[in-house]
């Protein structure tokens, strides 16, 4: 584990009424993201859309669809150099097979050159989907990484079984 390197463990995560897991305080990749920077000592960043997500579930997909579909960019709160980083994670629920269109906007406002992209999600069966070609395009010059996938379920019910699948990724990514 390399700890020298500037880190940075930036993700989104929607709180509310989910997926298999009912109404959570905190989102399941917000969990992994936490396990990541503690595991490489990286800072945290939240990307938290202005205008918030419905926190009922079938409302959100719907918002989530149709922003997916008109490849809208969400305005984010706030924002984190990431040129001041050498390796930065990024991590998102798989949203309709993608990420959030909200992380695009937080891809968008940076420079990615010479940078290491790693991904990871959290998913309820489809995975990483495409995601990790959809980085590296996005995240013109970066390296991207092989990502994780951890079942939403797994990360907000069985924190144990979730941080053991982190580790082990982290072993052979970072
Ligand atoms: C809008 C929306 C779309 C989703 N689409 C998918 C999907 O296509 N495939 C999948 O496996 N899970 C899908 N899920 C489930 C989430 O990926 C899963 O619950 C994830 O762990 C949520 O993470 P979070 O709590 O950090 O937001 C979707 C959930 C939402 C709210």
């Amino acid at each position: 584990m390399k700890t020298n390197r500037r880190t940075l463990v930036a993700y989104f995560s929607h709180t509310g009424e989910n997926y298999a897991v009912g109404v959570i305080e905190k989102g399941n990749t917000a969990v992994i993201a936490e396990m990541i920077a503690e595991a490489t000592g990286g800072t945290l960043f939240e990307i938290v859309p202005v205008e918030a997500y419905p926190a009922t579930y079938n409302e959100c997909i719907a918002v989530a669809k149709a922003e997916k579909e008109s490849g809208a960019r969400p305005a984010v709160q706030g924002d984190v150099a990431v040129e001041d980083y050498d390796t930065i994670f990024i991590g998102y629920p798989n949203w309709w097979g993608d990420m959030p269109m909200a992380v695009y906007t937080f891809i968008e406002k940076h420079r990615w050159q010479g940078k290491t992209v790693i991904p990871f999600c959290t998913h309820e069966g489809s995975g990483l989907s495409s995601t990790e070609r959809r980085l590296a395009d996005a995240c013109k010059g970066a390296t991207v990484a092989k990502g994780l996938a951890v079942k939403g379920t797994t990360a907000q019910n069985k924190r144990d079984q979730a941080r053991r699948e982190v580790q082990a990724w982290l072993a052979k990514v970072f």
